[in-house]
């Protein structure tokens, strides 16, 4: 994701500098090529050679001297960043990049790029809730600089409130909002993951193997790109995605109730979700006791979403997924047709890293106009990107024909 990617980690002196460690971690692992610059007090919480060894890059301090010019040569890192993330970041590092203060090698590097800069505060919560410090990250703010407002909880001083710094997850995926196109900025995204359940009886339900990993990357990836984004999610255990407004659900007329209304709201709906076409006519309040007889279930058919949203499309770009066992190209495009969709993503069920519960996906695009794409394997998140790049198109061709 971050490949090819240079980033500076600031890390300034507060309790929190051992999460610091955690955001390295997850940015070199996504293949980023990390330099850390710590200011003196940072060295009082975390040695420079604990990111040193992770970034294998030297870690260059406060200690402002030519000697790790000449090495690392800030000026010359300053211009190369991509990105520079401040983690966590003082009352007091907030104050002087305000004030233009850059007396230090972190505030010089700071003062010198042209890259974006994303701040995560942490701090006590009076410090955090004082005018001052607030005018100064408005400041910040006016001038572009991106924040990622601390979390509640218990702080270090004993205090409970706002100023605990954000999870280093948070911030990861804020560096890779921050990195991403915003193409998207605008559209109201409805996307849907995961199985739906329908129940027998207390015990027992029937379900399909879907995760939620596929509309769940598709749900991220989209307000990467700035746009808001609902996730209506059948039962998955997948964390619910930073900045993503999910919705739980577990049996298809509840995922129905849910998507029919927050389409309404929606300027782009995809649905990824495996949802169940078929649901047991009844249901018993008492667990079904097994006996000598054969257990007979009677299905009755569940509302068809996907078509119920064709048939009300208006301008909403509408995309649907198609997940078959056979006859793959003709299944999608019969149901690109009938469902009245701009886009279908057709995976084939069984094929060696394509569909359910798996990190990749090959699929084959099928557009409106005819066009069909063949997809080789990829990450579902390299997938979700994909997809997008494709409603972007879309989009753009739309509106170029309006013109
Ligand atoms: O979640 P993962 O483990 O990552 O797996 C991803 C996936 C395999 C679930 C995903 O890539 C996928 O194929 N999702 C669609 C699964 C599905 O239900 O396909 P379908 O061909 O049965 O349904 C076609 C379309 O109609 C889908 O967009 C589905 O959301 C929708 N549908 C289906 C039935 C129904 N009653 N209402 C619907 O809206």
């Amino acid at each position: 994701m971050l490949k090819g990617k240079e980033i500076i980690l600031g890390v300034t002196g507060g309790i929190a500098a051992y999460k610091a460690v955690e955001l390295l971690r997850l940015l070199t692992k996504a293949g980023a090529n990390v330099h850390v610059i710590m200011t003196d007090s940072a060295t009082e919480f975390v040695t420079p050679l604990t990111f040193q060894t992770l970034s294998m890059n030297p870690v260059s301090t406060s200690l402002f001297n030519l000697i790790s010019e000449r090495e690392i040569g800030h000026i010359s890192l300053a211009d190369r960043a991509d990105l520079f993330i401040i983690t966590p970041a003082t009352a007091n590092i907030v104050g002087k990049l305000a004030g233009g203060i850059a007396d230090d090698m972190l505030t010089t590097t700071v003062m010198a790029t042209k890259a974006p800069i994303l701040v995560a505060p942490a701090m006590n919560v009076n410090m955090y809730q004082n005018p001052i410090y607030k005018a100064n990250e408005e400041k910040l703010k006016s001038h572009g600089y991106l924040f990622v407002e601390p979390a509640k909880g218990m702080l270090a001083c004993g205090w409970e409130g706002e100023g605990k710094l954000q999870e280093p997850r948070v911030i990861f995926e804020e560096a890779l909002a921050a990195l991403s196109p915003k193409d998207l900025t605008g559209e109201r995204v409805l996307v849907t993951a995961g199985p739906t359940r329908e129940e027998l009886d207390p015990i027992r339900f029937i379900s399909n193997y879907s995760s939620g990993k596929m509309g769940y990357a598709v749900a991220i990836a989209a307000r990467r790109r700035g746009a808001q984004v609902t996730l209506v999610t059948g039962p998955a255990c997948l964390d619910e995605p930073w900045g993503v407004d999910t919705v739980q659900v577990v049996s298809t007329e509840n995922m129905r109730e849910v998507v029919i209304k927050k389409a309404a709201e929606s300027t782009i709906v995809i649905k990824s979700a495996a949802v169940a076409d078929y649901r047991p006519k009844s249901r018993t309040g008492e667990k079904i006791k097994k006996n000598a007889e054969p257990l007979v279930l009677e299905l009755v058919k569940n509302p068809d979403i996907l078509g119920e949203l064709g048939k009300t499309k208006g301008d909403r770009l509408l995309v649907g997924f198609a997940a078959e066992t056979g006859d793959l190209l003709a299944n999608a495009a019969k149901k690109l047709m009938e469902k009245n969709l701009d886009m279908v993503v057709a995976n084939e069920i069984g094929l060696e890293g394509a569909g359910f519960n798996v990190d990749t996906n090959i699929v084959k695009l099928l557009f409106r106009d005819g066009r069909k794409e063949d997809l080789p394997l990829m990450g579902k998140i390299e997938l979700a990107d994909v997809i997008l790049d494709r409603i972007v198109e879309i989009r753009k061709q739309a509106r170029g024909a309006r013109c």
